[in-house]
């Protein structure tokens, strides 16, 4: 192996070495995650020949149509991590309630949330999507958990990241001291270290929001959006440019990758819905990414990892990336209330 190249395992032995924050425990759940991660790889690339497109058939917490990817890869994830030993339990996007593993064996410290499949609009078009998740240590002393466990703001996360399935698969991690992205090398079925200590431009010209919804937009947002698009002859004097994948795996890989602010903010369309994406899996890991490699991520009013969860499904606006472009149109916001 050319020993130019880090592996995760490496990467992640040498991490534990620096960090004590970093235990067996949780480097074990990492490298079970990536592993999962790299089997959801496999069916994704199947497509049309590997039975895996299409709807299931079934509904989710969400009120979502399930698609055939999002219950393989929740089930992958869950097996996976079912008797390593180093969790307590789990949530998913697709699962009503949390899952306890069993503990036939001491209960792990680690309590891990994802998202299995992010996406899943794109995955009958082979546009690229994502597997997003999150890990809390469980701080109740209490024998059995319960969805109380997981109601912790991101700040309390212990790592997160995310895999995307793109023209490349890539792994992006943090423990909390900044953020390594791991290029999938197929030949080996190795993770490899290809990126370390990422980080985002402070400034952009590249905005990312549906911009089908703009009739539904709060003020706020209208001006910041309609500021952009006014371009060099507008308030901000710079032309910009719009991206939207409708996965936001995608569209935070870009960010990290190149700098842009990400919106998916609240809208009239559900007005009584604080915003369409989900909190704890969604909205801190990726809050967690961006902060740790020079970003923000708000909701418009207050950081979106100090937000202190009610529910284990709750939605959140979204607001991140770009620093001074975050700031900008949190100020907005501001100015408006
Ligand atoms: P998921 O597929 O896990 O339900 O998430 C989809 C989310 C997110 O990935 C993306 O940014 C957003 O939905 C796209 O929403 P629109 O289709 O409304 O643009
Ligand atoms: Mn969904
Ligand atoms: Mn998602
Ligand atoms: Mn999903």
């Amino acid at each position: 192996m050319n020993d130019k190249r880090i592996s995760l395992t490496r990467y992640l032995v040498e991490h534990q070495r620096e960090h004590s924050h970093i235990q067996p425990q949780l480097r074990l759940l990492i490298e079970v995650v990536a592993r999962a991660c790299k089997h959801i790889a496999i069916s994704v690339n199947k497509g049309a020949l590997g039975e895996v497109l299409g709807s299931a058939d079934t509904e989710n917490v969400q009120g979502e149509v399930q698609k055939k990817l999002d219950v393989i890869a929740n089930e992958v994830l869950i097996e996976a991590n079912e008797w390593g030993g180093h969790l307590a339990a789990m949530a998913s996007e697709e699962m009503d309630s949390i899952h306890v593993v069993p503990h036939r064996y001491p209960q792990g410290e680690y309590l891990l949330l994802f998202d299995p499949l992010d996406g899943s609009s794109n995955i009958d078009v082979n546009v690229s999507i994502g597997t997003i998740f999150s890990v809390l240590r469980k701080v109740s002393n209490h024998r059995g958990v319960s969805e109380e466990d997981f109601l912790q703001p991101g700040k309390q996360q212990a790592a997160a990241g995310y895999c995307v399935y793109g023209p490349q698969t890539t792994l992006v991690l943090t423990f909390g001291d900044g953020v390594a992205m791991f290029t999938l090398d197929r030949e080996t079925g190795s993770w490899v270290l290809t990126q370390d200590q990422v980080q985002i431009p402070a400034d952009t010209k590249e905005f990312a929001i549906n911009m089908s919804n703009m009739r539904h937009w709060a003020d706020p947002v209208r001006r910041y959006i309609d500021e952009c698009l006014a371009g060099k002859e507008g308030p901000r004097g710079k032309d910009f440019n719009m991206r939207w994948v409708a996965s936001m795996v995608a569209d935070v890989h870009r960010i990290l990758t190149r700098g842009g602010v990400f919106l998916y903010p609240w809208d009239r369309r559900e007005p009584n819905k604080p915003g369409k994406l989900r909190l704890m899996y969604e909205a801190n890991p990726m809050a967690f990414l961006v902060e740790q490699a020079g970003g923000q991520a708000t909701n418009g009013t207050q950081r979106i990892m100090d937000i202190n969860p009610s529910a284990l499904h709750e939605r959140v606006s979204v607001m991140l990336g770009s620093k001074n472009e975050v700031q900008r149109v949190t100020d907005y916001h501001q100015a408006a209330t």
